[in-house]
Parts: C-alpha cells; sequence; structure tokens
C-alpha cells in the first residue's frame, strides 16, 4: 500500500477556471478513491486538439472550472473498494472510452462505445455523480472520465487499462486518444484493402497517425492535405506518398479544391479521412470520395459536433464517425506493442 492511500492528496494541476482563459497552474487536492476507483499518479499527458477546443469554449456541453486532459500514462497510487483488476504501481492509461465488457455496447461486436457511464462523464463527475477534485474549496469538474493535466487523478476502474510495464510511459500515453483513433479508423472502422488510394485532411496528431494506418494496411497513394507545408515531412515520415497545400494549387477560373482534386486523382479517392474538424474541408472530403466505386468507398470524420451538406448522389456511400480506436482498448493495447516498440520509434514523433 503507498503511503498516501486513503489520504487526501495535494499537488499541482492545470486548471482551466472558464472558457477562453489560459490554464492556470494550481494546487488541489485529489481525494482518495471511493467502490471501483483509482487513483493514479499521472507521469505523462499529451494535448489532443478536443482540449484545445473545449478550452477555447467551442464545446456547448464544456464544463468549468474543469481539469482537462485525455491522454495520459501513469502508476496506479490506490485502489477504492471492490477494484479487482488493478494494484498499486499498476502502469495505466486513462480510457475517456471505458469498457465495462457487461453493457449491450460492449457486448456488441459493431461498437466500442461502452455507455455504463456516459450520463455521469458527461456531466463531469465519477459514476457516483460526485468529483474527486478541488481547489481553494471550490469543487473542480472531471473532463472525459480522465482529467490527466493534474500530478494525480481518480478515474473509474472500468475507464482505466494497464500496459506491460516495460512499454514506454512517455509513448503509450499517445495511444489515450488522437493515435488510437486515426490508426483504428483506418484499419479497424474502414478496413482499408491493399492497393487504396487514401486521402486525408489534416497532418496533426490524427492525420498522421490515419497515414500510418493506411501504410500498414498497404495503401499504395496516400496523399496528406494541409495547409501549414512543415507538415509534409512528418507527413511523408509515416508513409504518404505526396502531399499537397489547397493554396498553393493554381486553379482554373471558377473551379475548386474539391474538383481539382477529382480531375488530378483518377476520378477521386477510395478513402477520404478528414481530421480537422472543418466543416468545407469534411465536404470536400466527402465530395472527393471515388464516384465509380459506390461499394468500397468510406468517408471517416473526426468531429461530432458539425452538420454538413453532402451531395446527393453520394448518399450510398458510408459515411463514418471515427472514434478512439474503433476497438476495445483493454483488449487493444497489448496488441498495440509494434507501434511503440518498432525501431525507429514512430510514436517517438509525436512526442
Ligand atoms: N472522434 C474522435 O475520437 C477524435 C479523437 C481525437 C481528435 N478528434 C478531432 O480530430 C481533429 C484533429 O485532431 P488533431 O489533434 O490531429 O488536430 P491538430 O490541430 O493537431 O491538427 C489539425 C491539422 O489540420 C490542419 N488544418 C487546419 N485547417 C485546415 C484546412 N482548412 N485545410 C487543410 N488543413 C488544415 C492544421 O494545419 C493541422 O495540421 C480535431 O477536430 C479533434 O477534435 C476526434
Ligand atoms: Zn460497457
Ligand atoms: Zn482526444
Amino acid at each position: 500500500m503507498s503511503s498516501t492511500a486513503g489520504q487526501v492528496i495535494n499537488c499541482k494541476a492545470a486548471v482551466a477556471w472558464s472558457a477562453k482563459s489560459p490554464l492556470s497552474i494550481e494546487t488541489i487536492q485529489v481525494a482518495p478513491p471511493r467502490a471501483h476507483e483509482v487513483r493514479v499518479k499521472i507521469l505523462y499527458t499529451a494535448v489532443c486538439h478536443t482540449d484545445a477546443y473545449t478550452l477555447d469554449g467551442h464545446d456547448p456541453e464544456g464544463l468549468f472550472p474543469v481539469v482537462l486532459g485525455h491522454e495520459g500514462s501513469g502508476v496506479v497510487e490506490s485502489v477504492g473498494e471492490g477494484v479487482t483488476g488493478f494494484s498499486v504501481g499498476d502502469h495505466v492509461v486513462p480510457l475517456y472510452v471505458p469498457q465495462c465488457k457487461e453493457c449491450d455496447y460492449c457486448l456488441n461486436p459493431k461498437t466500442n462505445l461502452c455507455q455504463k457511464i456516459r450520463v455521469t462523464q458527461g456531466n463531469g463527475y465519477l459514476p457516483d455523480g460526485t468529483s474527486r477534485f478541488t481547489c481553494n474549496g471550490k469543487q473542480l469538474f472531471h473532463f472525459m472520465g480522465c482529467s490527466t493535466f493534474s500530478e494525480y487523478t481518480v478515474v473509474a476502474d472500468i475507464s482505466l487499462c494497464k500496459v506491460n510495464p516495460t512499454a514506454p510511459l512517455e509513448k503509450v500515453s499517445l495511444l489515450g486518444c488522437g493515435i488510437s483513433t486515426g490508426y483504428g479508423a483506418v484499419l479497424n472502422t474502414c478496413k482499408v484493402e491493399q492497393g487504396s488510394t487514401v486521402a486525408v485532411w489534416g497532418l496533426g496528431a490524427v492525420g498522421l497517425a490515419v497515414i500510418m494506418g493506411a501504410k500498414a494496411a498497404g495503401a499504395k497513394r496516400i496523399i496528406g492535405i494541409d495547409l501549414i507545408e512543415s507538415k509534409f515531412s512528418s507527413a511523408k515520415f509515416f508513409g504518404a506518398t505526396e502531399c499537397i497545400n489547397p493554396k498553393s494549387i493554381q486553379l482554373a477560373e471558377g473551379k475548386s479544391f474539391q474538383a481539382w482534386l477529382v480531375d488530378n486523382f483518377d476520378g477521386g479517392f477510395d478513402y477520404t479521412f478528414e481530421c480537422i474538424g472543418n466543416v468545407h474541408t469534411m465536404c470536400e472530403s466527402a465530395n472527393t470520395e471515388c464516384q465509380h466505386y459506390p461499394d468500397s468507398p468510406k468517408i471517416g470524420i473526426t468531429c461530432s459536433r458539425a452538420k454538413f451538406s453532402y451531395d446527393a448522389h453520394l448518399f450510398h456511400r458510408a459515411l463514418l464517425l471515427l472514434f478512439y480506436l474503433s476497438c476495445r482498448a483493454v483488449f487493444a493495447y497489448p496488441r498495440c506493442k509494434p507501434i511503440y516498440e518498432t525501431p525507429p520509434t514512430a510514436l517517438l514523433y509525436f512526442l
């Protein structure tokens, strides 16, 4: 048992007091874990665009004050009553999509979106409807069931995945969201076939992971699209065969970039992935799917709160909202070993 077990821990955290204001480093109090909860000493945390999206006030359901962060890794400091799957010292990654292994969703092979604690998690609380965080006497909300921007956090035991203790924690922290979302979208959701053409809008963490997945799937052409050309070298490192900056294309009078892509890529792509979260590029990616193979193309988008228009002739296509590895983390992470063990370690690129 650790010396802090059962006690409130004072530690540093980056607190978001309100939307659109900078994070503030504060000393916060982290209460001990209750039944079926685990307190984790966070050793590494990464930043996903969704943290910035919430902090910038774009998420209408964003709650403040809050401890943001949902990509991290650490070691178990103590466990609450009834926790059987974790022990002090275990190396773990928090999961913003839990895996209870018993709800209808967990038992359905078509989805990974466990619903067991969705409501309380969405309300910024742990499953019993309360928070373990306070700062200056004020309660802080939890974020996505993880809150990794803190030296210590408390999560539900179903929102945690054990990783091999030999796995480098600074790298596995990156499996918590963006990389898993992109890589899993290609291999698990879309099941991209060998020899496909794949176009990727946005070369941030999610887009690069899509490229990594497309290469692993054996795609013959992988086109990276971004406005920032300094991103192109990383995209090529991961497997992009060519990169395009839409702003540098000389378009004929009245022609759109979308039309240019269709004209220059043999009628469009087998698979397109929108990894920006921008309605305009979502339409662009949906409408540059190859129109000649109605059965195979799929369009992946990575942002949920968006409405966009979709050309009527594309209605028979599969439009997929890609979410978090598209498989079950507790089962999948042990299989992620090749991603972080293959030298030169690709994940290092994301650090
Ligand atoms: N569904 C999920 O589970 C999930 C998980 C992680 C992230 N996301 C979402 O995925 C999106 C990407 O996340 P990220 O962390 O990789 O973001 P990021 O900010 O690191 O990368 C976005 C990239 O898009 C580029 N870009 C921006 N506008 C562009 C435009 N008009 N045309 C071309 N390129 C443009 C930027 O230059 C940048 O390289 C975000 O919307 C994020 O919220 C969803
Ligand atoms: Zn479940
Ligand atoms: Zn994320």
